[in-house]
């Protein structure tokens, strides 16, 4: 099979793991007989610094015409790098809101797994990590807070910053059917979180949600405010499969799960639209402080990549075999540094991909 990757390496560490996920892919590539034609396009810093904006018409053409997109991070230090001092909408991250909207990318899918070899890394008591911990953020990426009407005015020499939080119906219920649609073929639970107790948005998304449940009996559905689900997620993080929420909410979690798990360095995600078609990054961000030292952990772009192998290609084997390839590297005490233990072997970020890609095929 052909599969035509745009590629986008980004800031800080991005370029150095998209590099090792590629070395994983043409691995994938040369065992199962597929052929891979990458094309790198530029976002976030890299592209302000080449063309003076984060995300180029010319970018997006190319991300179309592509079957999938995968991405590094992207952005830097917001104290200290120059992108910081443009305006709001010519920063680094206006880039990739920009391609999820332009992209249409609205469901946005993040596996917080909590592996037997990491559990050391795992902050909570052991009593509660022996619950093993393995969810899905199902978030929601092209609404709410992040694409409502902002402004910021003078009214009498005060200054006042509005942010707008709008769902419709529509966007409520084509991200509740992804919901349910993968708890169906998971441990069949949906955890819908919302703020229903104070916002308007929210208790139609109860609704809404809920209307989307009847059609799924198998599926149990259970409501969550917000601040609770923040607390449950380290009080019984077992109790979660499928947690579904709005973009703000499932920013926060998502980052609140990943830490439970260990290291943020180890969690994928994919954005969907209607389509195959998908975006897949590291949950992660730019890491700028330890950018260009061969040190980052390349694992969770890697998953990202076998996330795209899944979801966007059909190659159900294929992903199978590169998150075989990540729990044996772990089996097989390699670790780099952020989830270094004791006993185990450290290793830098190239290294740590030419391992993952040996043990493929
Ligand atoms: C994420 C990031 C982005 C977001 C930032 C970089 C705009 O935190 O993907 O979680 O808030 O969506
Ligand atoms: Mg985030």
């Amino acid at each position: 099979m052909e599969l035509h990757i745009t590629c986008i390496p980004g800031d800080g560490i991005g370029p150095e793991i998209v590099a090792e996920a590629k070395k994983v892919l043409e691995k994938v590539a040369q065992v199962y007989g597929h052929q891979m034609i990458f094309t790198d396009i530029l976002m976030g810093g890299a592209s302000i610094d080449a063309y003076g904006v984060p995300l180029t018409e010319q970018a997006v053409q190319t991300a179309k015409a592509a079957d999938a997109v995968l991405m590094g991070s992207i952005g830097g230090d917001t104290a200290t790098s120059p992108w910081y001092r443009l305006p709001p909408e010519k920063r680094p991250e206006a880039g990739l809101l920009g391609i999820r909207k332009a992209l249409n990318l609205f469901a946005n899918l993040r596996p917080a797994i909590l592996y037997e070899e990491l559990a050391g890394a795992c902050p909570l008591k052991e009593e509660i990590s022996k619950a093993g911990i393995d969810m899905l953020i199902m978030r929601e990426l092209t609404g709410g807070l992040y694409f409502g009407e902002r402004k910021t005015v003078e009214e009498n020499g005060v200054k006042k910053a509005v942010d707008t939080l709008t769902y419709d119906e529509n966007e409520i219920r084509r991200i509740a059917v992804k919901g349910f649609d993968i708890a169906s073929k998971r441990r069949k639970k949906v955890t819908s979180v919302d703020k229903a107790n104070v916002l308007d948005s929210s208790r139609l998304w109860r609704k809404v949600v809920e209307e989307v449940a009847a059609g799924y009996p198998d599926v149990k559905l259970e409501h969550m405010l917000v601040d609770n689900c923040a607390m449950q997620l380290v009080k019984n993080p077992a109790q979660f499969d499928v947690i579904l929420t709005e973009n703000m909410f499932g920013d926060i979690l998502s980052d609140e799960a990943s830490m439970v798990t260990g290291s943020i360095g180890m969690l994928a995600s994919a954005s969907l639209n209607e389509t195959k078609f998908g975006l897949y990054e590291p949950s992660h961000g730019s890491a700028p402080d330890i950018a260009g030292r061969d040190i980052a952990n390349p694992i969770a772009t890697v998953l990202s990549a076998a996330m795209m192998l899944r979801y966007s290609f059909d190659l159900d084997r294929e992903a199978d075999a590169v998150e075989s390839a990540v729990r044996q590297v772990l089996k097989d005490g390699f670790r780099t540094g952020d989830i270094m233990s004791q006993g185990c072997e450290q290793v830098g970020c190239s290294r740590m991909g030419t391992l993952l890609a040996e043990r493929i095929g």
